[in-house]
C-alpha cells in the first residue's frame, strides 16, 4: 500500500506543482481575435436534432437516390466522425501547454462543432438508409452495392492515421500540428456554402449553412494561431510544415476533390463509382459541385494557404494535381497524417 503523504503536516504551503502539469489555474488573456471567435461560436451554436426534419421525407426518393445521397454523407463522415476525438486530443494539449484561456475555449468549440457535424452525418444516413450504419446496411440497388464497397474502403483508409496522430500530438506545437488545417477549412467552408446554396431539401440547406459557418470559424482559429506563432517558428519546424501541407492535400482530397490513387488504397473503379453516386444525388436535387468546380475550389484554398506561408518564408510543397508549383515532397504515408477537417 502506498504511504500516505503528510506534507501538509510538515509545511505551511505545498511544494510547487511541477510544470507543465495538465491544467493551468489561470485565465490568461492573449490573442484578441480568439476571444472574438469564441464569442461567435457561442452565438452560432446549433443543434442538428432541431433542424426541420419534419419537412424531410426519404420516401419521396427512389432507393438508388437514397443510397447515392447517403453515400455522400458517408464520405463526409469518414472525415467528420474522426474529428471529435482528434480535436478532443488537441483540446487536452491546450490545457497541458497552458494555452491562453481563449485558445482553450476555441479548441473546445471546434470539438463541439465537429461532433455536431458527425451527428448530422449520422442523422442523414440513418433516415436515408433506414439503418444506422452504412457499412452493415443491406444495399437495395446495384449502385448502392458499389457505394457500400467504396465506403468500406474509405473507412479502412481513414482509420490508418490514428496511431500516428496520437504520437504526433505530444511531439509538435499546435501551430505545426494544424498547419494543413487552414487549407482544409478554407475549402470546406466554400464547398458547404455551395452545397447549401444548391440544396433542394430545407434540412440539408440548413445543415450546410451551419457547417459552412463552423468551418469558417475553424479557419479563423487556425489563422490566428499562425499569425501568433509563425513569426517565432523554429527552422526545423518549417520542413515539417511543408510535408504536412502535402500530406493534408493528399488526405483531404478524398472529400474535397478526388482521392489520389498513389496514396489512398482504393479499388480501380472507386472514382467512377463515386462520380456515378454524385450524379444520381445531383439529379435528385442534392447539390454536389462537379469535379471541375471542386478542383478550382481546392486550388483557391491551396493558393490562399500558400500566400500565408510565403509571408513566413515557409517553403510550399508542389501540388501538380491542381497546378501549384513548389518543393517536391515524396515519402508520405498515411501514418504521417495529422488529420484535420
Ligand atoms: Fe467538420
Ligand atoms: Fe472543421
Amino acid at each position: 500500500m502506498a504511504k500516505r503523504t503528510t506534507l501538509a503536516r510538515e509545511m505551511e504551503f505545498p511544494p510547487a506543482t511541477e510544470q507543465p502539469n495538465v491544467f493551468p489555474l489561470s485565465w490568461r488573456k492573449g490573442t484578441e481575435k480568439m476571444e472574438e471567435i469564441w464569442t461567435a461560436s457561442q452565438r452560432e451554436v446549433w443543434d442538428p436534432a432541431l433542424l426541420s426534419w419534419d419537412t424531410f421525407d426519404p420516401e419521396s426518393y427512389t432507393w438508388e437516390e437514397r443510397e447515392a445521397i447517403a453515400y455522400w454523407w458517408t464520405l463526409l463522415s469518414v472525415f467528420d466522425a474522426s474529428a471529435p476525438p482528434v480535436f478532443a486530443g488537441a483540446l487536452i494539449k491546450t490545457y497541458e501547454v497552458h494555452e491562453e484561456d481563449a485558445v482553450r475555449r476555441c479548441f473546445f468549440s471546434v470539438t463541439r462543432d465537429e461532433q455536431n457535424h458527425e451527428q448530422m452525418c449520422g442523422m442523414a444516413i440513418t433516415r436515408l438508409l433506414g439503418w444506422d450504419d452504412p457499412l452493415t446496411y443491406e444495399p437495395k440497388t446495384e449502385l448502392g452495392e458499389l457505394a457500400q464497397r467504396n465506403a468500406k474502403w474509405l473507412y479502412f483508409n481513414g482509420g490508418r492515421y490514428w496511431e500516428g496522430y496520437k504520437q504526433a500530438v505530444p511531439k509538435y506545437s499546435l501551430a505545426v500540428l494544424f498547419s494543413s488545417f487552414l487549407m482544409g477549412e478554407i475549402a470546406a467552408a466554400t464547398i458547404f456554402h455551395q452545397m447549401a446554396e444548391g440544396a433542394r431539401e430545407p434540412v440539408f440547406e440548413e445543415a450546410f449553412t451551419h457547417i459552412g459557418r463552423d468551418e469558417g470559424r475553424h479557419m479563423a482559429i487556425c489563422m490566428s494561431l499562425m499569425e501568433r506563432d509563425y513569426p517565432q517558428l523554429d527552422v526545423s519546424d518549417r520542413e515539417l510544415i511543408t510535408k504536412q501541407i502535402r500530406a493534408g492535400y493528399l488526405f483531404l482530397s478524398a472529400v474535397l476533390y478526388e482521392p489520389p490513387a498513389d496514396f489512398w488504397d482504393l479499388p480501380a473503379d472507386f472514382v467512377d463509382v463515386q462520380r456515378r453516386c454524385e450524379a444520381v444525388a445531383r439529379d435528385a436535387g442534392f447539390h454536389i459541385p462537379d469535379v471541375d468546380a471542386k478542383r478550382e475550389n481546392w486550388r483557391q484554398a491551396i493558393l490562399n494557404l500558400k500566400a500565408v506561408l510565403d509571408t513566413y518564408d515557409i517553403p510550399f510543397p508542389a501540388i501538380p494535381e491542381v497546378g501549384v508549383t513548389g518543393q517536391e515532397v515524396n515519402d508520405i504515408d498515411l501514418e504521417d497524417i495529422i488529420p484535420v477537417f
